[in-house]
């Protein structure tokens, strides 16, 4: 810049200088300098713009190397939260799964607790209404002074002892068919309710 500019105060002088003469000569020879000053002006000009032209060269190539690597360093970025996410989301699931899992076990173990307290209480029921008054209230009785007790016994025998006098192929203490009457119109379900709750009973 510097340079364009005292070329441009050269170029003026001489002007003002040619102006001030007289003979032809002088003015030629001030018009040549002219000439050779805008000369060096035009150079000088071409040379900073073509080093400005480098310049925005170089500073966009060194632009676009940023601006590269930025977007790698994005995509490892995301790539890595992509992989987090994903991972965090299995563990999620998984721990969704585990806890559905507990969820339907304890479902099923109140299902069945559910179950065996309603059937207990038909067995209760069912006691309570036709054997009782023979067995006594806790299964300790003698039935009519014969029978052994039934309190307590194991809910497979006493299901298997039952079924037998509703088959009539139990006949223990010459009363099986006495028994037989009291139980050969019962279904398994109630069977089964019935040897629960006396074998529950201590
Ligand atoms: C009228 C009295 C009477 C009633 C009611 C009665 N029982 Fe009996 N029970 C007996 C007698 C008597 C025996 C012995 C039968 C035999 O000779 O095998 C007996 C036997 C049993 C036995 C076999 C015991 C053993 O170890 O040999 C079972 C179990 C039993 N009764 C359960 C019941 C149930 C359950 C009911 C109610 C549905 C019931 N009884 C109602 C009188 C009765």
């Amino acid at each position: 810049m510097n340079k364009i500019i005292t070329l441009s105060l050269v170029a003026a002088t001489l002007l003002f200088t040619a102006c001030g003469e007289k003979t032809d000569e002088k003015t030629a020879k001030a018009v040549e300098s002219t000439k050779t000053a805008a000369h060096d002006i035009a150079e000088a000009s071409k040379e900073a713009a073509n080093s400005a032209m480098e310049a925005a060269k170089k500073a966009t190539a060194e632009a676009k190397i940023a601006a590269e690597k930025a977007m790698e360093a994005t995509k490892a970025t995301a790539e890595k939260a992509m992989k987090e996410t994903k991972a965090a989301a299995d563990k999620a699931m998984e721990e969704a799964k585990a806890a559905v899992g507990k969820t339907g076990d304890a479902v099923n173990a109140a299902t069945a607790a559910a179950a065996a307290s309603l059937a207990n209480d038909a067995g209760k029921e069912a006691y309570a209404a036709k054997c009782k008054n023979c067995h006594g209230l806790d299964g300790k009785t003698k039935a009519l002074g014969k029978s052994a007790l039934i309190g307590g016994v194991d809910k497979a025998a006493l299901v298997e002892m039952l079924n037998a006098y509703k088959a009539g192929t139990r006949n223990v203490a010459d009363s099986g068919m006495l028994m037989k009457g009291q139980v050969e119109h019962m279904d398994d379900a109630t069977i089964k309710a019935l040897a629960e709750y006396i074998s529950s009973l201590k």
